[in-house]
């Protein structure tokens, strides 16, 4: 009994370290993720350890300026500059009729504020003001050089491209319809699988900005908390991406699009 109860303590210290190490958790909210900037090597911390103000503050935030469409919750980081940017093209011709009038409308704005590869994420302001200089790089620098032409298409309005696409045959979800869950293979050929869309946590509607415009958030969960995890593991890190939907099985694609 003594003996269980020393393995018992021995890996409750374990876990306990692998976490303290591994500092990017699925599913458990900003703090601890990779959304938390005290935890980036190199990043320069909070004097408070606080962890929202790199993102919010609740007083002498960065104004909304609405009448741009520009909704800020809060905002106290360096906003990146929207012009210049190049949005993606389409490569299929029935999306023709579907306009990408600013690429980074709506939150998108916000993550591009770290994720351009200039801006630095360790800094905040202006309220509470920190200076940073630890810029992203590589793959995590999504917009770098203000080019979004590699990256899935946002910017758009979801409704617009379900009232263009669903006319033949129903090719994209409803914005009622929730992440997917499940795919039941069918065993008979030229008959759909069976996606679930009924029972993730959100539909897709809310997470379209205003309604109707794809952006970053439509498939992100940027406070890392309804977020779906993948059970699969790699080097010991249980990737979600902050994804609605889990990547496995390509759950995530398969939310949206019906393929
Ligand atoms: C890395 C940046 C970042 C951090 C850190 C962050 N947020 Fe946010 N937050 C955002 C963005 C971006 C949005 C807009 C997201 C959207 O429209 O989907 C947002 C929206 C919100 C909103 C309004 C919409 C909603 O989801 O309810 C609240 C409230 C909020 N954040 C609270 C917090 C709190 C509390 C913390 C700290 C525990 C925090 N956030 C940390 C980036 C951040
Ligand atoms: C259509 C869904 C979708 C949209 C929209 C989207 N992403 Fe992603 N993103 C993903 C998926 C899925 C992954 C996981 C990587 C993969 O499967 O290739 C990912 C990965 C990432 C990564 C990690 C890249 C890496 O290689 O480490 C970052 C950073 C990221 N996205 C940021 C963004 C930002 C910023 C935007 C808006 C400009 C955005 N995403 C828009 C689906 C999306
Ligand atoms: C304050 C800066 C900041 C803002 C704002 C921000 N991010 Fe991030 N994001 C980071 C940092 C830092 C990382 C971790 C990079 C690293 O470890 O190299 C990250 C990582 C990610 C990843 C990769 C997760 C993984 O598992 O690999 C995704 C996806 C992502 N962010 C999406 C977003 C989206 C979408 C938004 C806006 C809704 C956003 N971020 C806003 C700083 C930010
Ligand atoms: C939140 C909804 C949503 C999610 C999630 C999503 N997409 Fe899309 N995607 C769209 C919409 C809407 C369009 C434009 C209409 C269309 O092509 O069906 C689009 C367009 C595309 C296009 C471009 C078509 C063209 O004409 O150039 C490709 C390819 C694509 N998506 C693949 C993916 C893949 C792969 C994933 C998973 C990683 C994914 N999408 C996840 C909504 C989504």
């Amino acid at each position: 009994m003594k003996q269980l109860a020393v393995v018992l303590a021995f890996a409750a210290l374990t876990a306990a370290a692998s976490v303290a190490f591994g500092g990017q958790l699925p599913a458990t909210g900003v703090n601890g993720s990779m959304h938390d900037m005290n935890m980036i090597s190199g990043a320069q911390q909070d004097t408070l350890q606080r962890v929202c103000v790199f993102c919010h503050t609740p007083h002498n935030a960065t104004k909304d300026d609405q009448a741009n469409g520009d909704n800020y919750p809060l905002w106290n980081h360096t906003l990146v500059d929207t012009t210049g940017w190049q949005s993606y093209q389409w490569a299929t011709p029935a999306n023709n009729a579907l306009t990408i009038y600013d690429p980074l409308q709506g939150p998108s704005r916000l993550c591009m504020s770290c994720h351009d590869g200039v801006t630095a994420i360790d800094e905040h302001g202006p309220a509470l003001a920190q200076a940073g200089g630890r810029a992203l790089s590589g793959d995590r620098a999504v917009g770098r050089n203000k080019d979004l032409t590699d990256d899935h298409p946002i910017g758009f309005s979801y409704v617009d491209a379900v009232n263009a696409r669903n006319t033949n045959s129903q090719e994209l979800a409803l914005t009622t319809d929730r992440f997917a869950t499940n795919v039941t293979l069918s065993p008979t050929a030229g008959t759909y699988n069976t996606v679930d869309r009924t029972s993730g946590k959100r539909a897709i509607g809310d997470v379209l900005y205003g309604g109707s415009i794809m952006t970053c958030a439509s498939c992100h969960d940027v406070h890392n908390k309804d977020n779906a995890v993948d059970a699969v593991a790699s080097n010991g890190i249980q990737y979600n991406y902050f994804l609605w939907a889990k990547e496995k099985d390509s759950l995530i694609c398969l939310s949206c699009h019906i393929k």
